[in-house]
């Protein structure tokens, strides 16, 4: 073979190569271990057409490396011009999140007692009959005592049904004056409908200390009206009954809709009911070992989805549960 020619031949078509691949196969026929110069150099006899053929093979290799560092400086050019990243480019908005609605409130009504002096404690959603019936001084019978209204674990073990358990709990584990307040879930076997839903959040209030007395607690009622459903709102109290408290209170703020002058959301009567309240019962005292002669106590429990709803005219509770985010991004 004419080693001048193929090598002649060779150069041509790696300079024709317009591609990393291209160069490859050009590498192959002329170099690889089929081509006609591999398999000359394997025959050869004499020194003179060794030493002609390996200077091809030179050639060859030489060119096959320069038109490979061409082409990838090419390539390297061409991603950078043309995959070049454009930073002033407006990215792409990642959505963010935020508090859910009930989540608002409860940490609104959360400042609003520290800001009195409150102290916030935690509560537990799983408590025993002892301290969700008994201490809070629930007659044998009562209506929650029935696995028809309360979810029970075991014999003894429930989902309490409401925070009132942490009345317990705080005067256990402190000495008056106690200002606490607890928040968090509730429990009940309810159906759900457009204002009950099986799990629900309520704030619940204790202060016991020396003279406390009703006026204290309706003045604790109405600033926390006012902080939540504004400054000029009156309050109401009429007489209620639950088991822990003596008197027992049912709180009503003047409708923030109407004025008081009677809409579609007080039913006409200018007046919104918002939640129980009481004077601590002498029995529940003396229950966690305090003298009811000595130090006296006012309570209270609100449902947040209440106050949510109120707030902003939401017609259903069971929209704070479903996760719709077209509607929790409204708040
Ligand atoms: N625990 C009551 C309920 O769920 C609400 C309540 C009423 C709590 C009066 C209190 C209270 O602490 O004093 O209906």
């Amino acid at each position: 073979m004419d080693a001048d020619a193929v090598a002649a031949e060779a150069l041509v078509a790696v300079e024709a190569a317009s591609s990393v691949a291209e160069l490859d196969e050009a590498r192959v026929r002329y170099l690889g271990r089929k081509s006609e110069l591999k398999q000359a150099l394997r025959e050869v006899r004499d020194r003179e057409t060794g030493m002609a053929l390996n200077s091809a093979r030179r050639r060859i290799e030489e060119a096959v490396a320069a038109r490979q560092a061409g082409l990838e400086r090419a390539e390297l050019d061409r991603s950078l011009s043309e995959e070049r990243t454009d930073i002033t480019f407006p990215g792409e908005a990642q959505p963010r999140g935020h508090l859910h609605l009930i989540t608002q409130v409860r940490r609104e009504v959360e400042d609003i007692f520290l800001g009195m002096g409150y102290e916030v404690v935690e509560g537990r959603e799983v408590e025993t009959s002892h301290y969700l019936f008994d201490a809070l001084n629930m007659p044998a019978g009562h209506p929650t005592r029935s696995p028809l209204h309360t979810f029970f674990l075991d014999d003894d073990v429930v989902l309490r049904t409401e925070t009132s358990p942490a009345q317990i709990h705080a005067m256990e584990a402190r000495k008056p004056p106690i200002y606490i307040v607890s928040l968090g879930r509730c429990y009940r076997r309810d159906t759900a409908d457009a204002t009950h839903y099986p799990i629900f959040h309520q704030v619940e209030g204790l202060a016991v200390d020396r003279g406390l007395t009703l006026a204290d607690l309706k003045g604790t009622l109405l600033r926390l009206l006012r902080l939540l459903f504004g400054e000029e709102r009156e309050a109401r109290f009429a007489t209620h009954f639950f088991p822990f408290t003596e008197p027992s209170i049912e709180a009503y703020v003047s409708c923030f809709l109407c004025d008081g002058t009677g809409c579609r959301v007080c039913r006409h009567s200018g007046w919104i009911e918002i939640g129980g309240a009481g004077m601590v019962d002498p029995n529940v005292l003396r229950f966690v070992g305090y003298d009811p002669e000595e130090v006296t106590g006012f309570a209270f429990g609100w449902g947040l989805e209440r106050m949510a709803m109120l707030r902003h005219g939401l017609p259903d509770i069971r929209a704070l549960w479903e996760n719709d985010l077209r509607l929790l991004e409204q708040f």
